[in-house]
């Protein structure tokens, strides 16, 4: 089964205007130049860069992503800002639920699963993230975690071509600490076994799990070439054009 490897650069809270417009630029340049057409690569700044990195990458193959929507199309939700917004700006992609915001802003799965449908609805693909947390892995929870999150987070409306998943262990994000090679497949298969019963095996097979949580490319090999590991989200290592392209670069073919 070829799944498209996706690497995704989620920029989180960082960059203003100018140095971030130097890294979508330094990305869009490096892509051009690299000789993989298999991988596909995307960037997630905040808001307020979407537009002007939409032109800092017009004529390359990178694609644009934001960080969060809202799930209504429209309407009186003071510094919100809807799936509709997104598409008509020129994004491709939405994150949604990543930990951050379900920690941060205790967003629900139940919240999640609206703002997906409502970005699919818009047009927009979707990254939903899951991961466990330190406490659950010690607890041995981890893949009841991934299954309660992708069952109570994935709209019905999610298929193959709309959906991607991204797996990220909390206690991996911004600590330098990642799960082992085999901890990683084992939690992969899993999920597309768990995505298999909700959206059935076509789909499950067809659909793009990324990793994230301390993606490096010291370490991307290893995770990337995994069987049912299909890219990463990046976040740290995204702000850095050359550590981003060495992971696109260390992708399988
Ligand atoms: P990190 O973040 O690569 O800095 O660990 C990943 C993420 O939170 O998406």
């Amino acid at each position: 089964m070829v799944r498209k490897t996706l690497i995704a650069g989620n920029w989180k809270m960082n960059e203003l205007l100018s140095d971030g417009i130097a890294l979508a630029k330094g990305v869009a340049e490096e892509n051009k130049k690299a000789t993989r057409k298999d991988c596909e690569i995307l960037i997630c700044p905040p808001f307020t860069l979407l537009m002007a990195i939409k032109k800092a990458i017009r004529g390359s193959k990178v694609m644009l992503g934001a960080q969060d929507c809202h799930f209504a199309e429209k309407g009186a939700h003071t510094g919100d800002i809807s799936p509709e917004m997104l598409k008509d700006l020129g994004c491709q992609y939405v994150i949604v639920g990543h930990s951050e915001r379900r920690t941060n802003h205790k967003e629900s799965n139940a919240l999640i699963a609206k703002k997906a449908e409502a970005a699919i609805r818009a047009g927009l693909k979707v990254i939903i993230c899951i991961g466990e947390t330190e406490a659950e892995k010690n607890a041995g929870k981890t893949i009841e975690v991934c299954r309660n999150q992708i069952m109570g987070s994935v709209p019905t409306a999610s298929t193959a071509a709309n959906t991607v998943i991204a797996y990220e262990p909390v206690w991996a994000i911004g600590t330098g600490r990642t799960p082992t090679a085999s901890e990683v497949e084992e939690v992969h298969a899993a999920i597309r076994q768990i995505i298999a019963s909700k959206l059935g095996r076509a789909n499950a097979n067809k659909m793009r799990v990324l990793y994230g949580g301390s993606m490096k490319p010291n370490n991307a090999k290893s995770l990337l070439s995994l069987a049912d590991v299909d890219g990463g989200l990046i976040g740290g290592a995204s702000l850095k054009v050359a550590d981003f392209m060495a992971i696109a670069a260390a992708s399988k073919q």
